[in-house]
């Protein structure tokens, strides 16, 4: 893929960011998720690509936009696979917390694993922790692993972990372990990718969270040199022949990085909706907005941080029907 692409996709998740981050702190995900959604489908149709969406908002009959198999982009070369999240952390939005982001994934086509909304088990790490997890190995051994790699004592390791009633066992563990633990309560696309990028302060992922999210990240931590496993936890026959519908022939099986996301001719774009570990939230300010974007290209390994003052009138559609907060007040003084 052309390297000029990354500002298109750029522009994607900005729009994603600035429709979205209108209803920080409203208490409502939903509208935050459509307004997100709205934005980012309509950007889409100006980029230059055949797309087709493998990671997106649900099965066709679920979703009106952005569904598995929408075709987006004008239509032009190349042909692509697209993972999209329009906004990743919709409770981090509607209660105004940190870390949501809006966000695409790119591939060419076949090289995504086209992941059921299913959970998956997760483990990643940044660069120079690489080659020594294992997802089937216990929480300590990797722990140590990890510290033996990144020469540091594992009361020095800090692992993110979303904070789940399922996860008690590995907090326990990890905690027993003597590393540092950083509990979210939503994000882990976000705290996958702070493991690979300096001065998060975030050494390992551990835990379960969405399969969709776990591909897309396993996307950015390709590109910053990072690792990741994962296995998916179908929980039912029907999580079963999801898998399978999808081509997945055994549902248990570790998936390395490779299986993830194939090859290294991939783009990843993501623009910070609510303040976080990576990026800054949106501002806005009356007839401008500013939002903070990272985008990094697969075949170079270039990481650019883009920063974009946005001229609001000149871009309606960034702000959606559902996002739209210029109401009147209901009550004039
Ligand atoms: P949404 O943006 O769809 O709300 O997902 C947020 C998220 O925290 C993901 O980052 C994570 O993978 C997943 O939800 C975890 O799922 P659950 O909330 O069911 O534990």
């Amino acid at each position: 893929m052309e390297r000029e692409l990354s500002l298109e996709f750029v522009r994607v998740t900005e729009a994603a960011a600035l429709a979205s981050g209108r209803l920080m702190g409203r208490g409502d995900k939903e509208a935050a998720d459509q307004a997100a959604v709205d934005a980012m489908r309509s950007v889409f149709d100006t980029v230059h690509i055949n797309g087709t969406v493998v990671i997106g908002e649900g099965e066709m009959d679920e979703a009106p936009m952005l569904y598995i198999g929408e075709q987006v982009g004008n239509g032009s070369d190349p042909s692509v696979d697209v993972a999209v999240d329009p906004l990743e952390g919709t409770n981090l939005v509607a209660k105004g917390l940190p870390n949501a982001l809006a966000v695409v994934a790119i591939a060419l086509r076949g090289c995504f694993l086209h992941a059921p909304d299913i959970y998956m088990d997760k483990i990643a790490v940044g660069p120079r922790a690489r080659g020594c997890i294992d997802l089937d190995a216990t929480v300590t051994e990797n722990l140590k692993a990890v510290a033996l790699a990144l020469k540091r004592d594992v009361q020095d390791l800090t692992a993110i972990i979303l904070d789940r009633p399922r996860h008690q066992k590995i907090i326990d563990e990890t905690r027993r372990a003597g590393a540092r633990v950083k509990l979210i309560s939503d994000g882990d696309v976000s705290a996958a990718i702070a493991t690979s990028i300096d001065n998060t302060g975030v050494d390992i992922l551990l835990g379960i969270g969405g399969a969709p999210e776990g591909v897309i990240a396993a996307a950015a931590l390709k590109i910053l040199g990072g690792e990741m496993q994962g296995r998916l936890i179908p929980e039912d026959d029907e999580d079963l022949g999801r898998i399978q519908n999808m081509g997945l022939k055994e549902a248990d099986k570790l998936l390395v990085l490779d299986d993830l996301v194939k090859g290294d001719d991939i783009f990843f774009a993501a623009t910070g909706i609510t303040d976080g570990d990576m990026l800054s939230g949106v501002r806005y300010r009356g007839e401008t907005a500013e939002t903070h974007s990272l985008v990094m290209r697969g075949i170079t390994g270039t990481i650019r941080n883009i920063y974009a003052t946005h001229t609001l009138e000149r871009k309606p559609r960034f702000v959606s029907e559902s996002a739209n907060c210029r109401q009147e007040p209901r009550i004039k003084d």
